[in-house]
């Protein structure tokens, strides 16, 4: 939630920023906003709306500066408004301040402040830390980075913050604590951001800035210190990302792009760890822990959004194939709940980006309750992933697109890689079926092409639906979840109302909405579900409902009875959702386009949720 980018150097900065911005508006864009040095003091320019706004209005300003901080926001204090948009000055316009997160002591630090005189403009928490900071050089006479770790020292919540200065034209501090931060190092100059896409096109050396760490930029190089003032030498790493992987590359959406790429993500994924012809997995991630998941007695999943869709498919996947009891939880759930987490437990946490704040703060308590938690995250580096005991990156690439696709997948396909370990681990599987399922597996990524071939297909049927209001998604097993999440994406991104339902439910209340402007999908495969979901179909049908099946291709009954269908190829019921969620995917992205939404930032979203 909420993109930071900070540059000095010898470039224009105001070019830079804004490509940066741009790079970073999947994590909020609701406004946007840049301060810089200019003659005379700080420049703050900051508006409502998208980026690109806030880039028209400055063009014509003729600013330019070597040193800048720049935002663009998801809103959590006040309205997104001009004045709420980031950057904050201090009233005496000496401190200027960007942040991503949230300050939730904000309200006794401004009651404070006003205590001392102090006054407002906006209705931000991060207002408060910019008149903090000030404050503290004002009554001690500090210097910015002593300002800056005093004032935080006072702070509850979590943050990276980029702050500027009047008194240190050429200095540029930024902290961190529970949101990422990278610190880009070029030849004569440092970009700060977020996550590492404003930085590749200028370096690929970075240094990720720790918990509750502080680094002090300026024209005599990098300092980084604790907050406890204690400094550390930068241990500078080389991104693996290239400038292609976020680009659009001729698609009209990352969202398409990411769901066109998913034949690649998930053969990336199974790479070096499926031996299909070998009959074995490799975990290079969780080695110490290993046995203890072998022996575990239940497995917890915990996740937020898609991933804990991809996690509910897992719990099925767990008690079918390695007899392990399993469950899937929010995150936002289980760690407000009292969880009981007994010896032998294990808890998989599954994120995309790995900075989900409930699911970060789920991690803390099991861990605080001496449970296991192994981590699946996209993002390598990310908080989860360096929060977790051990885990396994999916290597789904830079996932642009605020709507998961090819992260979900991915997860999938390492969740199923973990479940066939097990299952040879624990016996609990023939050897034919576990090869069987082996040799299945690496056929997914060529399934999932099989299945983007029917993209005209799809959006030839979403163009009949494109104007309902609500639709229903029902499927059994593993393939609720996936109904789920059928369900999800198309409210995600078109913003039609849709509920997703086991369809063994179905009579328990989802089918009085059934009508026919209420259609309804179903995913309907040959995995010991079918008959019954067979005659859900043919009871939403008796009531006049308008049916869109997804089902396997060639079963000309099912075709027969469906108002629309998109068959999938055939493949054993334990990957198929990885399958059958493609052509959900498309069927939503589509839906979302005809409504002329953007698909790619949809209202009220961000991908990147580090706040509660
Ligand atoms: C947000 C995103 C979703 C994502 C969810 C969980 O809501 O828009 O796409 O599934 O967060 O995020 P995570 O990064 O933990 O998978």
């Amino acid at each position: 939630m909420c993109g930071i980018v900070a540059y000095i150097g010898q470039r224009d900065v105001v070019p830079v920023i804004m490509k940066g911005l741009h790079r970073l508006e999947y994590r909020g864009y609701d406004s946007a906003g840049l301060a810089i040095h200019g003659p005379s003091g700080l420049e703050v320019y900051k508006r409502r709306g998208k980026v690109s706004e806030l880039e028209d209005w400055v063009q014509d300003k003729n600013i330019s500066s070597h040193i800048g901080i720049g935002h663009t926001r998801w809103a959590t204090h006040g309205e997104p408004n001009d004045v709420n948009a980031h950057p904050h000055l201090s009233p005496d316009g000496k401190i200027a301040v960007v942040h991503n997160g949230i300050i939730e002591n904000y309200e006794s630090l401004r009651r404070h402040l006003l205590a001392k005189g102090y006054t407002f403009r906006s209705e931000t928490d991060t207002e408060v830390l910019a008149v903090l900071i000030a404050d503290f050089q004002k009554e001690h006479g500090f210097d910015l980075e002593r300002a800056v770790r005093m004032a935080l020292h006072r702070v509850v919540g979590a943050y990276l913050v980029a702050v500027l200065s009047t008194d240190e034209p050429n200095t540029l501090v930024v902290a961190r604590k529970g949101s990422p931060g990278v610190i880009g190092i070029g030849d004569d100059e440092f970009l700060v951001a977020s996550d590492a896409t404003p930085i590749i096109e200028y370096t690929k050396r970075v240094v990720y800035l720790n918990e509750d760490e502080l680094a002090v930029i300026s024209d005599k190089g990098l300092t980084l210190k604790n907050l406890k003032n204690e400094q550390r030498s930068p241990e500078i790493e080389q991104l693996d990302l290239e400038l292609t992987a976020i680009e659009k590359e001729g698609y009209p959406h990352f969202m398409l792009k990411e769901i066109y790429e998913q034949p690649k993500t998930v053969r990336d994924c199974l790479r070096g760890r499926l031996r299909a012809n070998e009959a074995t997995i490799k975990l290079g991630g969780i080695r110490e822990y290993a046995e203890h998941l072998n022996r575990a007695e239940r497995v917890v999943f915990l996740a937020c959004g898609t991933s804990w869709h991809a996690g509910i498919v897992a719990s099925y996947l767990f008690e079918d194939l390695c007899h392990i009891p399993a469950t899937s939880d929010y995150a936002s759930e289980f760690r407000y709940r009292n969880p009981v987490i007994r010896e032998g437990d294990v808890v998989l946490v599954i994120s995309q980006s790995g900075e989900t704040a409930d699911t970060l703060k789920a991690i803390d308590m099991v861990k605080e309750r001496g449970g296991i938690v192994l981590g699946i995250c996209n993002v390598v580096g990310s908080s989860i992933s360096r929060e977790t005991h051990e885990g396994v990156y999916t290597h789904s690439g830079p996932e642009i697109g605020v709507a998961s696709t090819k992260a979900f997948t991915g997860q999938l396909a390492v969740l199923t890689l973990i479940a066939l370990k097990l299952a040879s681990e624990r016996s609990t599987l023939s050897a034919m079926r576990l090869n069987q399922l082996l040799r299945d597996l690496d056929q997914v990524p060529q399934k999932i092409e099989e299945v983007l071939t029917q993209n005209d297909h799809i959006k030839a049927i979403a163009e009949q639906y494109a104007k309902v209001k609500n639709m229903l998604f029902m499927g059994r097993g593993a393939q609720f979840p996936i109904a789920l999440e059928g369900a999800l994406k198309l409210k995600e991104i078109s913003y039609i109302h849709a509920e997703g339902y086991p369809s063994g439910e179905m009579k328990h209340g989802p089918i009085a909405l059934v009508e026919e402007a209420t259609p309804s999908l179903f995913l309907c495969f040959k995995d010991g579900n079918y008959e019954k979901v067979f005659s859900n179909i043919q009871e939403v049908k008796a009531r006049k409902g308008k049916v869109i099946v997804i089902g396997e291709q060639g079963d000309a009954e099912l075709e027969e009875i469906s108002d629309a269908f998109i068959g999938v190829p055939a493949i054993d019921p334990v990957l198929m959702p990885m399958v059958s969620v493609v052509a959900l995917q498309l069927f939503a992205y589509h839906m979302g386009v005809l409504n002329g939404r953007n698909v790619d930032q949809p209202r009220n979203l961000a991908k990147s949720v580090t706040v509660e």
